[in-house]
C-alpha cells in the first residue's frame, strides 16, 4: 500500500488526556499506522492538564489565524510533541481562552457553556495548522462531535482549497449519544452559510447537531465494532439519527478498536504487585490479595473478586447495578468499584460500601493505576451496559485473565464469547435482557462456575488470556478504509 498522508484530530489522546476509552483510541491506532509506514499525525486541544515541560513540548514559531465567523479571528499557539515510544508528531492548539481550564469538557460535571465555540474553533484550527504546515492529507480522521465539524468544513469553507484537494474524511463515532447539540447561533461561528442549516445537514428541531453535520459530510464513518454499527441504525440506539444511518449505512463501517498490549498486559505492567501472563499464574493471587488489603476487604482467596472500573455514566448500566446490589450482597462474593460521573451513583456505591465493608469496596475518581491493579487482581469484571460502542475494560480484562460479565450489546457482544461448559470454551458471561434479575442471574452463574467447576473457570482464564485484539490488525481495517475514501474521491473528481 502506498504510504498515505493522515491527520487524525481527537479532543483527548493517551497520555496527554483522558476521559474515557476515545483517548486510548487516538493514543493507539496512530502508533500502529506508524508501523505500517504511513505518515499520520494526531491534533488535540493543549487543555491546561497537560504538561508541556514533561512532554518536552515545542512550540511552533508563529501563531495560528483562526476565523471564527461573528467572532472574528482567534489565534492559536501550537506546540508539537510526539506520542511516546513513538516518533509521531502530536500537535496541540493553544488557546488560553478556550483551553486554558480544569476540566476537558466541564468542571464537576457541569458542561461549559462554550463547548460548541471551543470545538468549532479546534475543528477549525486543524484545518489551518494542515495548511500552514503544508500537510497535504489524504485524509482527515474526525473522532466524535467535537471535530465533527471537520467534514462539514472540508465541503464549504475549504472545497476548493488547494492544500485539501485530495483530501477525504473519516468520522468514527466512539459514542452516538453525545453529538454536540447547541444553540443555531453557533451556525454564525461555523460560518459554512445558513443554508447549511436544514434537516438534511446540520439542523435538529430548530438546533445545530454538529455530530449530524459530521455524519452527513464525511466520506466514511466508523462505529468502532460491528455490532454496534448496526445497532445505531434502530430506534433504541439511534439517539434521534437512527434514520439518517441508515440512510448513510452505504458509507458506514464497524472497525472495532485495538488494544495497546504494551499499556495493558499482565506480564509487562508496572502498576501491578506482581507480574503473570497465562502460564505462570501465580503473580495473580499475590496481586488479588493486594487488592483486597488496599481495599480493607477481608483477605481470602477462595471468594470470588469482581471489578468494575469505568464512568459512572447511564450508559454503563449503574442503575441496573445499583438494583442489583441487594441480591449480590446476599452472596459469598467481593465487588470493588473504581469510577467517578453522576453524582447519585457516587453517593450511591460510597453508602453500600461503608455498609458492606466485607463485601463492596470503591474508590470515587479517577485513577489509572488503580484501574490496572483491579483488571489484575479481580476474578471477574463486570460491564452491565446499557449499550457500549466498544468497551475497552472487557478486553483489558480478558488479557489479565479476568473473566468478563457483560450485557451483550455493542462491542461487548462482539468480544465475549459465552461459557459452554460442556465443551468448555468461550471467554466470560453474558446476559441480554437489561435488568437487575438477569444481571444478578448472570453473577451468580459465573460465581456458581468459580465455586464449583474451577477446572472450567481455569480454562475460561486460559481461553480468555490467549485472545488478542492487537492494534495492527485494526489499523490494516483502517488503512483499507482510508484507501477507499480516497478512491471514492477520486472517482467523484472523474465524474
Ligand atoms: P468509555 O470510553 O465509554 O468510557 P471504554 O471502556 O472504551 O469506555 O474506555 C474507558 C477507559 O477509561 C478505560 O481505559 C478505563 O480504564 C478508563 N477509565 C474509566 N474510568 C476510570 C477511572 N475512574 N479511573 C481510571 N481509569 C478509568
Ligand atoms: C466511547 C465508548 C466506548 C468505546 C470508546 C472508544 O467512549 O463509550 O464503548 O470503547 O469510545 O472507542
Amino acid at each position: 500500500m502506498n504510504k498515505l498522508n493522515i491527520l487524525l484530530a481527537a479532543s483527548e489522546v493517551v497520555p496527554f488526556a483522558k476521559s474515557g476509552g476515545l483517548a486510548d483510541v487516538s493514543g493507539a491506532l496512530p502508533k500502529a499506522l506508524r508501523a505500517l509506514g504511513h505518515d499520520v499525525r494526531v491534533v488535540m486541544p493543549r487543555y491546561y492538564v497537560i504538561d508541556k515541560e514533561k512532554y518536552g513540548l515545542k512550540l511552533l514559531e508563529g501563531s495560528l489565524g483562526v476565523p471564527m465567523g461573528i467572532m472574528g479571528e482567534a489565534w492559536a499557539g501550537v506546540y508539537e510533541g510526539v506520542l511516546p515510544g513513538s516518533d509521531v508528531p502530536v500537535y496541540f492548539i493553544e488557546h488560553e481562552g478556550f483551553f486554558g481550564r480544569k476540566g476537558l469538557y466541564d468542571e464537576d460535571g457541569e458542561g461549559f457553556g462554550d463547548n460548541d465555540n471551543r470545538f468549532i474553533f479546534f475543528s477549525k484550527a486543524v484545518m489551518q495548522l494542515a495548511k500552514k504546515l503544508h500537510f497535504k492529507p489524504d485524509v482527515i480522521h474526525a473522532n466524535d462531535w467535537h471535530t465533527a465539524p471537520i467534514p462539514v468544513l472540508l465541503n464549504t469553507t475549504y472545497a476548493h482549497d488547494e492544500n485539501f484537494k485530495n483530501t477525504g474524511t473519516l468520522l468514527s463515532i466512539h459514542n452516538l449519544e453525545h453529538q454536540g447539540k447547541f444553540y443555531k447561533g453557533a451556525m454564525d461561528v461555523l460560518d459554512v452559510g445558513w443554508s447549511h442549516f436544514n434537516a438534511n445537514e446540520l439542523e435538529e428541531h430548530d438546533a445545530v447537531n454538529l455530530l449530524k453535520g459530521g455524519i452527513v459530510h464525511a466520506d466514511a464513518i466508523n462505529a468502532v465494532s460491528k455490532k454496534y454499527a448496526q445497532e445505531i441504525r434502530t430506534l433504541e440506539f439511534g439517539w434521534g439519527l437512527n434514520n439518517l444511518i441508515n440512510e448513510k449505512s452505504y458509507k458506514l463501517y464497524g472497525i472495532l478498536n485495538g488494544v495497546d498490549y504494551d499499556e495493558w498486559s499482565p506480564a509487562v505492567d508496572g502498576f501491578i504487585a506482581q507480574a503473570f501472563d497465562v502460564d505462570a499464574m501465580s503473580g495473580k493471587e499475590v496481586c488479588k490479595t493486594q487488592l483486597q488489603k488496599d481495599f480493607h476487604l477481608p483477605v481470602r482467596a477462595d471468594v470470588p473478586l469482581i471489578g468494575l472500573v469505568g464512568r459512572l455514566a447511564e450508559q454503563k448500566g449503574i442503575r441496573l447495578l445499583a438494583s442489583a446490589i441487594w441480591d449480590l450482597m446476599d452472596l459469598d462474593i467481593q465487588i470493588v468499584l473504581l469510577g467517578a460521573g453522576e453524582k447519585w451513583a457516587e453517593s450511591f456505591f460510597s453508602e453500600i460500601a461503608a455498609k458492606f465493608p466485607e463485601k463492596f469496596a470503591c474508590y470515587i475518581g479517577y485513577r489509572n493505576d488503580l484501574a490496572h491493579q483491579i483488571e489484575a487482581g479481580s476474578d471477574m469484571f463486570l460491564m452491565p451496559s446499557l449499550f457500549e460502542p466498544c468497551g475497552l475494560n472487557q478486553i483489558y480484562s480478558l488479557r489479565y485473565g479476568t473473566i468478563p460479565i457483560v450485557r451483550a450489546t455493542g462491542g461487548l457482544d462482539d468480544t465475549i464469547q459465552n461459557y459452554d461448559n460442556i465443551h468448555r470454551s468461550g471467554t466470560g458471561f453474558k446476559f441480554y435482557d437489561a435488568t437487575p434479575e438477569a444481571l444478578s442471574g448472570t453473577v451468580k452463574w459465573a460465581v456458581d462456575v468459580y465455586t464449583h467447576d474451577y477446572e472450567g473457570f481455569k480454562q475460561l482464564q486460559v481461553n480468555a488470556m490467549q485472545k488478542r485484539f492487537d492494534w495492527i490488525e485494526a489499523a490494516k481495517g483502517y488503512e483499507e478504509l482510508y484507501a477507499h475514501i480516497i478512491a471514492g474521491r477520486k472517482n467523484a473528481m472523474h465524474t
